[in-house]
């Protein structure tokens, strides 16, 4: 039970919605207060304040750049698991991958960006795709980079140490056997260097594109992140992450981002449980 002390205001719930809108595109609605209680709460216990308000203020007057970032950390949700959205991995080995690596032939070079990776197991899932199913990239220079604005989830992304929990969420016992190091005990694991040599990991904001990798890439999975975004921040996140993509790059979107506004020179190719984006 988290210790209840004095709520914040409307007043600081109206400044924190305009502040996590402006810092990380949020549509946070300043009448949630159970929210806020439930995420600021345990921050405030690890940063030595008394409760939620007292956050706020700390970052209303002193705006400390651990405290921002530890604010953010809070207000994410990493929600993720491997191989997630099952459609959407058998739509890049059937179709994305093979058309993207014939396309790049020539130059031998493939360079994919998990655009939201959370705690890696998004882009740590594409490196074990591509190890599994298209042998002929060995001697290619592939660079997959996995990116997340939650500083928390991208140390357990570079970590690459996963629970029984999380081993156990789309990973096959074949997949388990061949990626994973098991702990001794038998209880959660690594991933072995095999995959997570393949991948780099940084944090970037998708709300500020100056932090963003630099492109162009040939994929990039924005998958089940929009959803937290004002409209008007989802439109200009597709055009950051769209002008990041080569002539032949593909944006693979998750089911959260169904509806959502692509620009207009791309064209949406499906599969009944996939939607990926080409230029026209
Ligand atoms: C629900 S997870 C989805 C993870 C993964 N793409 C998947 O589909 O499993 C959403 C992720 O988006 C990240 N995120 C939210 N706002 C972001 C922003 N402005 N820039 C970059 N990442 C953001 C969160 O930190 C979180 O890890």
């Amino acid at each position: 039970m988290l210790p209840s002390f004095a709520p914040p205001s409307s007043e600081d719930m109206r400044w924190l919605a305009g502040w996590l809108e402006a810092e990380v595109g949020f549509a946070f609605s300043a009448t949630k207060g159970y929210l806020v209680h439930s995420r600021l709460g345990p921050l405030a216990l690890t940063l030595g304040l008394e409760g939620a308000a007292e956050v706020i203020a700390h970052l209303r007057e002193r705006g400390e750049a651990r405290v921002r970032q530890a604010v953010v950390d809070a207000f994410t949700t990493n929600e993720t698991s491997f191989f997630r959205e099952p459609g959407a991995f058998a739509a890049l080995e059937e179709h994305i991958l093979p058309g993207l690596i014939e396309a790049r032939r020539p130059l031998r070079r493939l360079r994919i960006w998990s655009a939201a990776c959370s705690t890696g197991q998004e882009p740590y899932s594409v490196a074990m795709l591509l190890l599994e199913r298209f042998p002929e990239l060995d001697g290619w220079e592939v660079e997959i980079v996995g990116s997340d604005v939650a500083s928390d989830a991208v140390a357990v992304a570079l970590a690459a140490e996963y629970g029984e929990a999380e081993l156990g969420r789309g990973l096959t016992p074949e997949r388990r056997a061949r990626f994973v190091q098991v702990h001794p005990g038998g209880r959660g694991g690594h991933l072995r260097p095999e995959v997570t040599r393949r991948v780099r990991f940084q944090r970037a904001n998708l709300n500020d594109p100056t932090t963003l990798p630099d492109g162009p890439f040939d994929l990039v999975l924005l998958r089940n992140v929009l959803i937290y975004f004002t409209e008007a921040r989802k439109r200009a996140v597709l055009k950051a992450v769209c002008d990041r993509l080569g002539p032949s790059g593909v944006l693979l979107l998750g089911g959260a981002e169904l509806g959502c506004d692509v620009p207009p020179d791309f064209r949406a190719q499906h599969t009944a449980r996939a939607v990926w984006h080409c230029r026209r």
